[in-house]
């Protein structure tokens, strides 16, 4: 069997090959951490978004959508902790030169125990067989109960001391766990900095201080300012949410696994302002509510579980990832985070400006609580692309590479493709494209073998392949072919429509 290593690579070269995305600015050799998506990863991106949009706004009478500028005013990250607080702590290995997140180090520290734990489970379960109760095992065995009491004593280690700011602190925990560079293989690390990770540029001509300007590193700021904006004008009661999709820019140190960590990428946030004191109810029905929005697409229970926050971001008073079992392990796809006050405080006592909701069901006045949805769009988009290729041996002796995305997010729903270039093939399989084409995204294809056109499709993620053949045009039927079963069947054009819809329908699948 591949490694995940190998499956990853795959994914990447799959990713490019099928015009999914590609490296930025590849013809002068790339820059780190910057993707660009093609046609293809267009499509999907937007099919995510509006995934997300439909559930999150549409389908919610008391959320709706704000689309605010990149470009805030300078003291937006002063209020929001940004500029004091939005540090990474780094550490250089002498050798080798390169630089690491101190954390994630101690953190792969910690996966490799894991893994551990993970093989004396597949063990166990290999000689307990059906009686094998997981569970049990983990509470109970006492190499397991080892590694994990020693898991338990780095994050206490690693969090009290990266709360309390004591870098020499974590700098000891990475020599005592004698972690070594991946790259000189050596534990010869510098001290521990704290590194801000905004991008920082300048706004007009005049280069003083007062025009430095942040890309900014999270959506959310942007809805907090406009928090009473948009209260007034949508005439918003809480408990109410707001929305935004858009680009978010962090100059992470280690920048790797192709588009999971970026510098430049996309956020999906939603802010739900509720009544101090109800935000842990609310907190609770977020998780469980986007638990359930993965969970929808069907790529398998299994593959997501939650991970509390034990150390919390400066803005929080509880929070969860939902990771995501990638090829390279389980790892964060979204946050959900109980922020309280804090931001919508800050913005009042840097602002000046009264940022107060009355609430006319108890008569009183007070500073909204938040709990927040944030996903990463890019982190969704490489969950779909790795959980969807697929390479299979075929009965016949050949292979196909395929990637079975739910229909709801493929990029082409349907390829429309004659079977040859005469005898009126091609006109017909332009009207039934144009017959389609403005409800579904569609490919017309004439060029190569049907067999050729097939694979092509498969490896796009197509899941309709409608062929027009002689019989087409004496009884107008086609040839409908199913990516994931490869079944063909006959079927008139009439009823194409409806058979991919019910197929693609968003409505099937939101809850
Ligand atoms: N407003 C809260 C916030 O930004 P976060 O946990 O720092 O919280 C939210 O980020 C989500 O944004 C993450 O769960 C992840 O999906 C995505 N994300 C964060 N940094 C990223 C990066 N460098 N590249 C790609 N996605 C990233």
């Amino acid at each position: 069997m591949a490694n995940y290593e190998d499956i990853f690579k795959k994914v990447v070269s799959h990713a490019k090959e099928y015009g999914y995305v590609f490296q930025s600015s590849e013809i002068y050799d790339g820059l780190a951490a910057a993707y660009d998506y093609g046609p293809f990863g267009v499509e999907l991106k937007n099919n995510i978004k509006n995934y997300w949009w439909k559930s999150m706004v549409n389908m919610h009478e008391n959320i709706v959508g704000l689309d605010s500028a990149i470009f805030m005013h300078p003291t937006t990250w002063r209020a929001s902790g940004h500029l004091d607080a939005f540090n990474d702590p780094l550490i250089d290995n002498k050798d080798s030169k390169k630089r690491y997140r101190a954390d994630v180090l101690i953190e792969n520290h910690i996966s490799k125990i894991e893994a551990k734990i993970e093989k004396d489970c597949v063990k166990a379960a290999k000689r307990f067989g059906d009686d094998f109760n997981r569970e049990e095992f983990v509470s109970t065995n006492g190499r397991v109960l080892e590694r994990q009491k020693k898991i338990d004593e780095i994050n206490e280690k690693m969090n009290s001391s990266l709360s309390s700011g004591n870098l020499e602190a974590v700098k000891s925990l990475v020599e005592e766990l004698d972690i070594k560079c991946p790259v000189s293989g050596t534990n010869n690390w510098t001290d521990v900095r704290q590194f801000n990770l905004m991008f920082k540029t300048q706004m007009g001509s005049t280069a003083d201080a007062s025009s430095d300007l942040y890309l900014r590193p999270e959506t959310a700021q942007g809805i907090f300012v406009n928090f009473l904006n948009v209260q007034k004008t949508a005439r918003m009661k809480i408990p109410f949410g707001i929305a935004q999709i858009g680009k978010a820019f962090r100059n992470e140190i280690v920048a790797r696994q192709f588009i999971f960590r970026m510098r430049e990428f996309e956020q999906m946030e939603m802010q739900f302002f509720v009544r101090p004191g109800e935000e842990m109810k609310w907190y609770e029905y977020w998780k469980e509510f986007r638990m359930k929005w993965h969970q929808s697409l069907g790529i398998g229970e299994d593959n997501y579980r939650f991970h509390d926050h034990e150390a919390l971001a400066h803005y929080a008073n509880a929070a969860t990832d939902i990771e995501f079992k990638f090829p390279f392990g389980f790892k964060e796809l979204e946050g959900i985070h109980s922020r309280t006050d804090f931001d919508l405080k800050a913005h009042q006592e840097f602002s000046g400006k009264k940022i107060q909701y009355f609430d006319a069901e108890i008569n009183e006045s007070y500073v909204p609580y938040v709990v927040e949805t944030s996903i990463g769009l890019d982190r969704m988009f490489l969950t779909i692309l790795s959980n969807s290729f697929r390479e299979e041996e075929l009965e016949n002796g050949d292979s196909r590479a395929m990637l079975k995305i739910p229909a709801v997010l493929a990029p082409l729903k349907a390829a429309i493709l004659p079977l040859t270039k005469k005898d009126g093939m091609p006109e017909k399989a332009r009207e039934i494209m144009k017959s389609l084409q403005t409800d579904f995204n569609c490919q017309y294809e004439e060029k190569d073998s049907i067999g050729k056109r097939y694979r092509r499709q498969d490896a796009i993620g197509t899941p309709f392949c409608i062929t027009v053949d002689h019989q087409t045009l004496e009884d107008n039927t086609v040839t409908l072919r199913d990516r994931d079963s490869m079944n063909q069947e006959r079927c008139s054009v009439e009823k194409l429509h409806s058979i991919i819809s019910e197929k693609v329908n968003i409505a099937k699948y939101l809850f």
